[in-house]
């Protein structure tokens, strides 16, 4: 049982076949329909779809402006989250997070400086960092790090919101991503930056007029048709995966004896805290059950070192990066699966 297995069906295969067959590959129709269905999950009112989150974050980013600007963002994260804030010219920040692994909501307000810009919460493990009740956010945008967070019970909100549809996600484009608002000229000009700065792509050349012009330094950050396929193929089936993802969290919760799953999460990844983590990772290895580790925090990566990070800084982010443990959880698998890891996590810890 691998962590997060891709669910890929017939009618998945057939979805791409038709889609390569249309003779039109990159951006175009398929992309679009893929958007509008997936925008009843988003809280919001328009989005784009994306090369990945990466590339969401990124565009979120420069579209905001955070050059030379503070970010702050959890340091239990995938180092995605805080690449794609240094490659928008920002400067990344971090508070620690509870008990539960998200940002601490509480430690915000001490964080910010005349440089913050924007509040990056990252949804971790598909569970929703509630920022309604901190005052002091009102002068700064909130983008928020949904790569978790699909399915979940996300509010209607002004904030902006970036997705991820990568193979270990529960809908996947192979890469993609996608980003949400309120304001249709936001995504207006996150396509215009998905596009290399042209402002209209070849689909739209094809259809309608064929003179562009490059308005700015863009990247190239589209999704193709093709990718757009698949995820529009695992939408049709989304809700049913989700509820057997939900089922599956309230199996382990109830064998562990404890409340990890909450109503509104979108049951992305099964964490549990343990002093026998390394060991727990080798032996269930060894029983072909591949756990994860979710995350080493990125203050200490030595990529970042540059910006003055120590240990001891984040002391819960480190709790985790030391003890944390993530058990696979595919809607694929069966309650017996699920109970062999129990157990199998029960013998190995207790000996
Ligand atoms: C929290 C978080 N943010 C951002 C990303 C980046 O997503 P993508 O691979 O779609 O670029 C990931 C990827 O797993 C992630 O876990």
């Amino acid at each position: 049982m691998i962590l997060q297995k891709p669910s890929i069906t017939e009618d998945d295969i057939r979805a791409v076949g038709e889609a390569l067959k249309t003779g039109w590959l990159g951006t175009g129709e398929i992309t679009r329909k893929f958007e509008q269905a997936v925008l009843p999950y988003t809280g919001h009112s328009h989005c784009a779809a994306t090369s990945s989150c990466s590339a969401a974050i990124e565009v979120a980013l420069r579209i905001t402006d955070v050059k030379d600007k503070e970010v702050i963002t959890s340091p239990n994260t995938f180092c995605a989250t805080v690449n794609a804030i240094i490659r928008a010219g920002g400067i990344p920040r971090f508070v620690d997070i509870t008990e539960d692994g998200l940002m601490d909501a509480a430690l915000l307000e001490s964080s910010i400086t005349a440089r913050t810009r924007v509040v990056m919460p990252v949804h971790f493990a598909g569970k929703v960092v509630d920022l309604s009740a901190i005052k002091c956010l009102k002068e700064l945008s909130i983008i928020e790090d949904c790569a978790h967070t699909l399915g979940a019970n996300l509010p209607e909100s002004d904030n902006i919101r970036c997705f991820s549809f990568y193979p270990t996600k529960p809908v996947t484009t192979i890469d993609g991503g996608l980003i949400s608002c309120n304001d249709s000229e936001f995504i207006e000009k996150a396509r215009i930056l998905t596009q290399q700065g042209v402002n209209n792509n070849a689909w739209e050349r094809k259809n309608g007029t064929k003179i562009s012009s490059v308005l700015e330094v863009g990247m190239k950050a589209n999704m193709p048709n093709v990718n757009a396929s698949l995820g529009l193929s695992q939408l049709a089936r989304f809700d049913a995966m989700q509820k057997r993802r939900r089922e599956i969290f309230r199996i382990l919760d109830g064998r562990f004896e404890r409340a990890w799953h909450k109503e509104g999460d979108s049951c992305h990844l099964y964490c549990f805290l343990t002093d026998k983590r390394d060991l727990l990772l080798n032996e269930l290895s060894t029983r072909e059950i591949i756990t994860g580790i979710h995350y080493l925090p990125v203050h200490l990566q030595p990529a970042y070192q540059y910006l003055g990070y120590k240990r001891g800084d984040f002391p819960m982010a480190e709790k985790w990066g030391n003890t944390e443990l993530t058990l696979p959880t595919n809607p694929e698998m069966t309650d017996e699966d699920v109970r062999f890891i129990i157990d199998s996590v029960k013998e190995i810890i207790h000996g």
